[in-house]
């Protein structure tokens, strides 16, 4: 593909301004998204090639964003991996929580090939997609997967259930990471196949055990999915959410970008990340309920942070929640899209 400006930004050059997309900008926020929603279920959406083609691009017509990110969900790994899952009203669920079984490593049962229909899915996005947009590829990092696999049930439960369970079977939960690892390791790779242009690993649940326990169980895992994406030459994104002072810890080896969550201002980011690495997001997410005048009081922090910073990608410091009135959506893209980034 010829350069995007999302492209251009991850391989250091300069551009006018900052590219723009959002975390879970493909479900939720559109009407568009929510009216096929109303016709179809979330896995019905997902499988159907044409479908999720379709809803991947909507927000590229309907917000106007720099890139398209593939509709699919992080937990498709543990479903490959041979789990029963649910996506229900109240968030995913799998019917044999891997916490019930001392031998949970023997539970699995890795079939790589039910993944096909997302490969399906990339190729027909690449059919259709604009000219120069670039697609993003993703996957959940170990940790985020693992304690869903754990727990069974949404995010609401806190996780102490799966994290007593890390500290009970440390043997065990190596190799359910080994076996996580493997399987998002062979699903970037067909992703990158398929034609994606970036990666992005959603650390999602960074923050739910201590930075020290992270650092020697995940993170190694995190560095061998990076290094195989990074070699393919494929721009790489991590997103450890919640993840506090460990951001200091975030090099060059790591990841190309690393995306700041809501809590940790993106110039306090700069300071402690090393300088190698490029940042990106963190708008509020809920910020996004206000008035306009409180919205664009709340940018101006960014437009600061823009005219210093040439590494840097506008995004949300967690993906869009459900009702956010999509013309404040579609106004924060304007705003990156007008704003004269010109550097000082
Ligand atoms: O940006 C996009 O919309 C692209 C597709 C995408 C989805 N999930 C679609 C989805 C992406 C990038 C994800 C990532 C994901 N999934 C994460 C990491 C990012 C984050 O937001 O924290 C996590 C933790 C999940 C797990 C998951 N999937 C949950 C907790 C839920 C239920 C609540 C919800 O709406 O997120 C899902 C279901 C899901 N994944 C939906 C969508 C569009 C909703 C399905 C529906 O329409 O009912």
């Amino acid at each position: 593909m010829q350069q995007s400006i999302l492209l251009s930004t991850l391989k250091g050059e300069n551009t006018p301004r900052p590219p723009v997309w959002f975390m879970r900008q493909a479900g939720r926020v559109l009407p568009s998204y929510n009216a096929l929603r109303e016709k179809y279920t979330f896995w019905q959406m997902m499988q159907d090639s044409e479908l999720a083609a379709k809803v991947t691009l909507l927000p590229v017509h309907d917000l106007g964003v720099d890139a398209a990110i593939l509709f699919s969900d992080i937990l498709v790994i543990p479903y490959a991996l041979g789990m029963g899952l649910e996506f229900t009203d109240k968030g995913p669920r799998f019917d044999r929580p891997l916490m019930d079984f001392s031998d949970a490593a023997a539970q699995l049962n890795p079939e790589p090939q039910k993944l096909q229909y997302i490969y399906n899915a990339i190729d027909e996005i690449i059919k259709i997609r604009p000219d120069n947009l670039p697609l993003i590829g993703f996957a959940g990092a170990p940790l985020t997967v693992l304690s869903y696999m754990l727990e069974g049930l949404g995010s609401k439960s806190g996780f102490n259930g799966a994290i007593s369970y890390i500290y009970r079977n440390k043997a065990v939960v190596e190799k359910l990471i080994q076996s996580v690892t493997e399987m998002t390791i062979e699903y970037a790779l067909r992703q990158i196949e398929h034609g994606i242009d970036v990666f992005q690993l959603f650390e999602t649940h960074g923050g739910i055990i201590p930075l020290d326990l992270y650092k020697t169980l995940f993170l190694p895992s995190v560095k061998k999915i990076s290094r195989v994406v990074r070699d393919k030459d494929i721009p790489f994104i991590y997103f450890p959410k919640d993840i506090g002072t460990g951001l200091s810890s975030i090099t060059p080896d790591i990841c190309d970008f690393v995306s700041i969550d809501w809590q940790t201002p993106l110039a306090e980011a700069r300071r402690i990340v090393h300088p190698d690495v490029g940042l990106q997001g963190n708008l509020d997410p809920r910020l996004l309920f206000a008035d306009l005048k409180t919205l664009q009081a709340g940018l101006e922090k960014y437009h600061a942070f823009g005219k210093e910073e040439n590494k840097w990608i506008f995004n949300l410091g967690h993906g869009f929640i459900p009702g956010t009135p999509v013309e404040n959506a579609k106004y924060v893209v304007e705003w990156v899209k007008s704003v004269n980034w010109e550097k000082l």
